[in-house]
């Protein structure tokens, strides 16, 4: 195993989009930033410089950091940000995992322009692929241009108003030629493919506010994996992938090398939004290096479009996701375990914040998990308090009810909610099952979990609201898809198992910034194990030291 060594300085920089220079935070100059590519069993080194005038931290999402929590890199709850001027590096091994995953800033709405790809192949390398050795491997790094300011976005988020919304979506960085100001092929993401050749694409969603379809016109993709689990082969013409999802497929250059074709992203936008939100998409062009003459194809009126999804259209993720089933056996993936210790109901949801009890509510809408809108410490990260047994000091603290206080109400808009550091205590080596229930209102999003430091296996999802007495029945307890982001869908629900085999602090939380950052989150503090392998080592001497995180440097 090899130790992969990066620099990322974050810095500033003015990046012109759409005939505008926006400034931006980013990692080496670059959006998105830098890809990582190594084995599986590397050792990553990545010396973070900030010459940002934010504080940093860098989140390596959906690595499972197996005994390393304090390198997880989420601000207030594994570290402090990194302050300007300073440097702290992540050292950590990719162990047992094989895919796409991916980094990117965890702290305020930074990661919208602070994030990158992040590939790891088998140990013997791209030859023992457990599908045909593609010809060529394309990241496609799917992400959202913001010219509103992050500090501003994220301090209407902090404030209840969910529905700001980006300039353009982007591929790879560009958002593509339906934008005023944009208009030709330039603006477009190309991917260069040889007739008869395979490619196998590394597509992360980034964005902070979409779930996307992705299509390529005139051809078909073979998923083979999802968030760097395999998957059995699956062959679509459309991708749905919400934000924090990661997804390998693979795409064969089978159609007529003389025409060229549209890849586009397009949000899948919940039904009724309480404002009117605008189409975001993307266009790129896949080109056939056969293709007579395309050095002077600077129109795009001869490209070939595909037929997306409409832009309400649920039902194709739903079943994208319900179709996917892990790839069994594959020695990297362990069966379901059977006996569940931890049986835990969230409903999520957004309701009235009231901060005092219901009869003091404010107009701010918190989402929430079990009527609790999360909220970071102010000056103590999580895991340092736990490790030094400290967790009274946190005047916020509370532990989150394994189940809603009050009978889920579907009907029922707005219902309050208070704020709090909701902490769920988790004993070592106990399998948590945990039902996901998103709201059934038509003013409502789908809601993709993350948990962090471990993955889930994602037994069922089904529509409407949860019934154990029948949808037991449907586990898939054989070949279920193992995933760190779960996408509860629209006007429904999921189920996930795991077991807590890493001890420290790891976040669960929806991957909507404006649900995360509002509150629908919770901390999973999981206890050391008996033995020294299952007992959380001392921080790194270098981590970051604290400061008040709410009057940290200002956006
Ligand atoms: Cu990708 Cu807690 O994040």
């Amino acid at each position: 195993a090899a130790l992969v060594e990066h620099t990322f300085v974050v810095s500033q920089v003015k990046l012109n989009r759409l005939c505008n220079d926006t400034l931006v935070t980013v990692v080496n100059g670059q959006f998105p930033g830098p890809t990582i590519e190594l084995n599986e069993g590397d050792s990553v080194a990545v010396h973070v410089i900030n010459k940002s005038p934010h504080g940093i931290t860098i989140h390596w999402h959906g690595v499972k950091m197996q005994l390393n929590c304090w390198a997880d890199g989420a601000a207030m709850i594994t570290q402090c940000p990194i302050q300007p001027n300073k440097n702290f590096t992540y050292r950590f091994d990719v162990v047992g995992q094989e895919g796409t995953l991916w980094w990117h800033a965890h702290v305020g709405s930074l990661r919208a322009s602070v994030h990158g790809a992040l590939i790891i192949r088998p140990r013997s390398g791209a030859s023992s692929y457990p599908f045909d050795k593609p010809d060529k491997e394309i990241p496609i790094v799917i992400g959202e241009w913001w010219e509103m300011d992050l500090g501003h976005l994220e301090k209407n988020l902090r404030n209840g108003y969910m529905f700001d919304l980006p300039r353009a979506a982007t591929i790879n960085g560009k958002p593509g030629d339906l934008y005023n100001c944009s208009g030709t092929v330039k603006d477009n993401n190309v991917v260069n493919v040889e007739h008869g050749k395979s490619y196998l694409l590394r597509i992360v969603n980034a964005g902070l506010e979409s779930e996307y379809y992705l299509k390529i016109a005139g051809h078909k993709f073979t998923v083979v994996a999802a968030d760097a689990n395999y998957v059995k082969p699956y062959t679509t013409d459309v991708i749905a992938i919400a934000p924090g999802e990661t997804i390998d497929a693979l795409l064969v250059a089978d159609a007529h090398p003389a025409g060229r074709y549209y890849m586009v992203v397009k949000a899948n936008q919940p039904p009724k939004p309480a404002i009117q939100f605008p189409l975001i998409i993307s266009r790129g062009v896949v080109q056939y290096s056969e293709c007579p003459g395309k050095e002077e194809h600077d129109t795009t009126s001869s490209i070939m479009v595909p037929e997306m999804p409409d832009r309400h259209d649920s039902d194709t993720s739903f079943y994208f996701h319900g179709n996917l089933t892990s790839l069994q056996p594959h020695p990297l993936l362990r069966p379901v375990p059977a006996n569940v210790h931890e049986h835990l109901f969230y409903a999520l949801d957004s309701g009235n914040l009231c901060p005092h009890g219901e009869s003091s509510c404010i107009n701010h809408l918190g989402p929430m998990i079990n009527n609790v809108s999360f909220r970071l410490p102010a000056t103590t990260p999580l895991l340092q308090a736990h490790y030094h047994g400290n967790m009274s000091s946190i005047s916020t603290l509370r532990e989150l009810p394994d189940r809603a206080p009050r009978m889920f109400n579907f009907t029922k808009m707005r219902k309050p909610t208070s704020r709090a550091t909701s902490v769920r205590r988790l004993r070592y080596n106990a399998t948590v099952e945990i039902v996901f229930q998103s709201p059934v209102l038509a003013d409502t999003y789908a809601n993709p979990m993350h948990l962090h430091g471990q993955d889930m296996f994602v037994l069922a999802q089904g529509l409407g609201r949860y019934d154990a007495e029948k949808d037991v029945a449907t586990y898939n307890l054989v070949d279920p898809p193992v995933r760190n982001t779960v996408l509860v869908p629209l006007f429904g629900w999921a189920v996930v198992r795991f077991v807590t085999k890493n001890p420290g602090v790891w976040f669960l939380h929806c991957h909507f910034e404006n649900h995360s950052s509002g509150g629908m989150a919770v901390a999973f503090v999981v206890e050391n194990g008996p033995t020294l392998d299952s007992t959380l080592p001392p921080p790194p001497e270098d981590l970051p030291s604290c400061y008040n995180y709410n009057s940290r440097v200002a956006y």
